[in-house]
């Protein structure tokens, strides 16, 4: 079975970077080179997938465009010689088909994710959060692992986890894990728990595997804080249905940015840019003068 469907949920409004996301996605704020969400649609083309549906909301329009061909910009640029420029939106060539849907009220994750039902039919797809993106540098990606697992073990859902520290367990959903391993079975589920109470630091890292299964789970979730439908609620809901949720960790040189506050922010676009291939070694030039004077001075 080849999965080729993925949904990308880009409604939530987000707060946590305001003023910048007032009139602007956050899932379009540049790291490094790109807005956030291209790194999302490559990592998914390249894992194979080749129909995603956006689930966007209100002033969301620039993802739209930013994934449709620009003929305008391009016949431009060839006329004023700018072919380097054209390189550069090389990405519109997809292999993608691209689908839009609104979320008209931000209700959580599950309830946008609810939105891919008719999209889905009868086939298993995968989620990626518009705002995280996961840098690899192996081979197999951590999405091309979890397909292998959702069927290896055919599988209701299939998440991705990454370590934490332990005193960051309070912001994530963290997995109770049946077993060791890159791969394992999940016990349950905990939405930010304290230290004492967290049964291991596998924090669920914006990337998911589900089968159509999940829709009914959704449906059957009760709205928590906020009246919003936690997509955690409904995995824990196919859990106890006894339904074979696997875990899958991200690996070595796997990271996952979540740009959602500043901080985080910040620090991916750090790391982005000094990874540039052309500015990299310049902005670590800068870096290190800076701090070197703080620390002469
Ligand atoms: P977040 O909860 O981190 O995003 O969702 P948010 O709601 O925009 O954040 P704050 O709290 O206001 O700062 C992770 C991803 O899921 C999408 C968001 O757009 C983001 O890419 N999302 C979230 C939806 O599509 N719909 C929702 O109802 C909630």
């Amino acid at each position: 079975m080849q999965i080729l469907n993925a949904v990308i949920p880009v409604a939530g409004l987000g707060t946590g970077l305001l003023p910048s996301t007032k009139s602007q996605p956050k899932e379009m704020l540049p790291v490094g080179r790109k807005p956030v969400v291209q790194y999302v649609v490559e990592e998914f083309e390249t894992a194979g997938l080749r129909r995603i549906l956006f689930v966007t909301g209100r002033s969301k329009h620039s993802i739209e465009n930013h994934f449709d061909r620009d003929l305008e910009l391009i016949r431009s640029l060839k006329a004023a010689g700018k072919l380097d420029r054209i390189e550069e939106l090389r990405y519109e060539e997809t292999h993608v088909q691209f689908f839009y849907t609104r979320q008209s009220e931000p209700k959580g994750l599950g309830h946008a994710i609810a939105h891919a039902e008719h999209f889905a039919g009868k086939e298993p797809f995968v989620v990626g959060l518009g705002d995280s993106i996961i840098r690899n540098h192996g081979s197999a990606s951590v999405v091309e692992r979890m397909v292998k697992c959702f069927e290896k073990h055919n599988a209701a859902c299939v998440i991705a986890f990454e370590e934490v520290l332990r005193e960051q367990v309070s912001f994530y959903g963290i997995a109770d894990p049946a077993a060791e391993g890159d791969e394992f079975p999940v016990r349950d589920l905990i939405e930010k728990p304290s230290v004492e109470e967290a049964p291991s630091n596998l924090a669920i890292a914006a990337r998911y595997v589900f089968s159509p299964r999940i829709f009914d789970a959704i449906r059957r979730t009760k709205p928590g804080k906020l009246d919003e439908i936690q997509i955690t609620d409904a995995m824990r809901i196919l859990i106890k249905d006894g339904h074979p949720v696997y875990g899958v960790r991200l690996a070595g040189g796997e990271h996952r940015y979540d740009i959602g506050n500043f901080e985080s922010y910040f620090k991916t676009f750090i790391d982005f840019a000094l990874a540039d291939q052309k500015f990299g070694k310049a902005v670590e030039k800068y870096l290190r003068e800076k701090f070197g004077g703080a620390h002469g001075s």
